[in-house]
């Protein structure tokens, strides 16, 4: 066979590579507002910079006929390409060819990719549309997912992992995603479960529908699984490329800088922000927009515990990632899901060269009997490790109430802050002024001729001597009063003293974090 012929024989290959699950699959697919999987790989990259991978690779499962089956690809496209000139490695399942299942040939293109990814040290971009372990191929599909959860695990803190789920996605389709960096859905598009509505009405006879089961509010909103929400796929696709600006590529290297941009200070004018009565809430994103490089900020699980907001923007071109309470929801305390939101977070900026700029605005911890219960201790210390053990720079805020363990959680000078500031509208103590008067004062309250009138005396002396930012900077806890309109200033100078911060914990071979 002559050159020409074995190029018509490969496109003629190609061509039926590309086809995946056929027509009929295909417009199944698009039917309900799915692309196919191809579509979505060259959606998410830069135009013509997608290079396939294993196009020709062919399944190995013999049992249950599936010897005379051809599955193009076996289901998933493998390759690498560019994100707005940032390379990546990249795959995607495509549900037209055997629901996407996993198969023991599906699990190794996704395993070489991933491997590629880590020797090249770039991040992977896992597109999942998959009814799990191939079912006909038995213990080998159980393998595959094995040798992904292995791999997902070794590459976490390396370098980025970011799973979209686009589709059903059920049983070890959903644990690794759950082991990667950040998780994407698009709403009515996205399920995740690990056994779906008809195993739960057979073993358990509960009904329920695949949305409410494991849809993308659910899991935005209640359990946490989600990082970012969509309405679509085209949103989704415009989200992990902005997530991939504000990140390096690895754990070696630091996030691109951008040329430096003002806020929009017409918009968020920082000292109209805060509210003069210190119980009014207020929206702490408008905190952090009024500081902030053109007032953008990329805001991670803003669905999932509203009371703590995280999430990236710049400051003079730099990424800094910000953890700050939001006094708008539950006065912003930390309970055991905003916890364990901004635990994972801290440790994710930490592994990748993110400085943290911490704004603290808290009553302290939720009290309750359903918070003791979820494991408030277990979850809240979550918080404690993960700020004593970040290196990166740490930058805190303190803009107005910042009570008890809140105090001590939210990045104090005792877990490490290199640099700690307060507004002069800072509260530093043990608790509000009233719980506190009504505790150390019990008695004379009780025992005067006016209780109430002793009470507000109390209370006066206690705000008089404790509300404020100046005992706790008479003991050096906190380095600097600053005027709001100087947060940015504040910032800038900090971070830039402090890009060559390096710093090494004890030898060990890992710590031991509350999981
Ligand atoms: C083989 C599968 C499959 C699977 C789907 N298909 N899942 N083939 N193994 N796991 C096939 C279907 O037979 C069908 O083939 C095609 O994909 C499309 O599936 P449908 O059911 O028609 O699609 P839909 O109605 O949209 O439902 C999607 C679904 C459902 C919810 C994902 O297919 C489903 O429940 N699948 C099984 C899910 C599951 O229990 N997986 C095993 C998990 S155990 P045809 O030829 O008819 O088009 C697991 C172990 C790992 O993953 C554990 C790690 C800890």
């Amino acid at each position: 066979m002559g050159l020409k012929r074995k190029t018509a024989d490969l496109k003629k290959r190609m061509r039926e590579a590309v086809k995946g699950g056929g027509s009929q699959a295909i417009k199944k697919q698009k039917a309900i507002g799915k692309k196919t999987a191809r579509e979505r790989i060259l959606s998410i990259l830069d135009p013509k910079s997608f290079h396939e991978y294993d196009m020709f690779v062919e399944h190995s499962g013999k049992d249950f006929d599936m010897d005379k089956k051809f599955l193009p690809g076996d289901g998933v496209i493998t390759g690498t390409g560019t994100i707005m000139s940032h390379p990546v490695c990249i795959y995607a399942q495509d549900f037209t060819v055997a629901g996407g299942s996993l198969g023991w040939a599906h699990a190794k293109k996704i395993t070489k990719i991933m491997d590629h990814a880590m020797k090249l040290k770039i991040p992977i971009i896992g597109i999942n549309d998959s009814g799990g372990a191939r079912i006909q191929e038995g213990v080998n599909a159980l393998a595959g997912y094995g040798e992904i959860f292995y791999r997902n695990t070794r590459a976490s803190g390396v370098i980025p992992q970011l799973s979209v789920i686009l589709g059903p996605c059920a049983g070890g389709a959903v644990y690794s995603p759950a082991l990667t960096d950040f998780v994407f859905v698009v709403d009515q598009v996205s399920k995740m479960f690990i056994t779906g509505p008809e195993v739960i009405k057979t073993v358990l006879g509960e009904e329920i529908s695949m949305e409410e089961l494991g849809g993308a509010r659910v899991h935005s909103e209640i359990t946490g699984n989600a990082h970012f929400y969509a309405d679509s796929e085209e949103e989704c696709f415009g989200q992990i490329k902005e997530l991939i600006s504000y990140i390096p590529w690895n754990n070696e290297r630091k996030a691109a800088t951008f040329p430096k941009k003002p806020p929009k200070a017409r918009l968020f004018n920082i000292d109209e922000v805060i509210p003069a009565d210190p119980r009014q809430p207020y929206d702490v994103r408008h905190v952090i927009r009024s500081i902030s490089d053109d007032s953008e900020f990329f805001e991670v699980q803003e669905l999932f515990a509203a009371n703590i907001v995280i999430g990236f923007a710049r400051i003079a071109g730099q990424t800094a990632g910000f953890v700050a309470n939001q006094p708008l929801v539950l006065a912003g305390v930390l309970d055991v899901d905003s916890s364990d939101k901004a635990g994972r977070f801290i440790r994710y900026c930490d592994s990748f060269n993110i400085p943290l700029v911490t704004l603290v605005d808290l009553p302290g911890y939720l009290p309750g009997i359903d918070q003791e219960h979820a494991g408030v201790i277990r979850h809240g210390a979550k918080m404690l490790y993960a700020y004593s053990e970040a290196t990166v720079p740490k930058i805190t805020v303190i803009m107005r109430k910042a009570y008890g363990g809140g105090y001590i959680a939210m990045c104090s000078h005792h877990l490490r802050a290199d640099f700690v500031c307060a507004w002069p509208t800072a509260e530093i103590a043990v608790m509000g002024p009233e719980g506190a008067a009504n505790i150390i004062f019990r008695n004379e309250i009780k025992n005067s001729e006016n209780p109430d009138e002793t009470r507000k005396q109390k209370i006066k002396e206690y705000k008089e001597k404790f509300a404020n930012p100046y005992v706790a900077a008479a003991y050096g806890y906190i380095d600097a009063v600053i005027e709001p309109k100087e947060t940015r200033s504040f910032l800038i100078h900090a971070l830039e003293i402090s890009s060559q911060k390096s710093e090494t914990g004890p030898q060990r071979k890992h710590g031991i974090p509350p999981f």
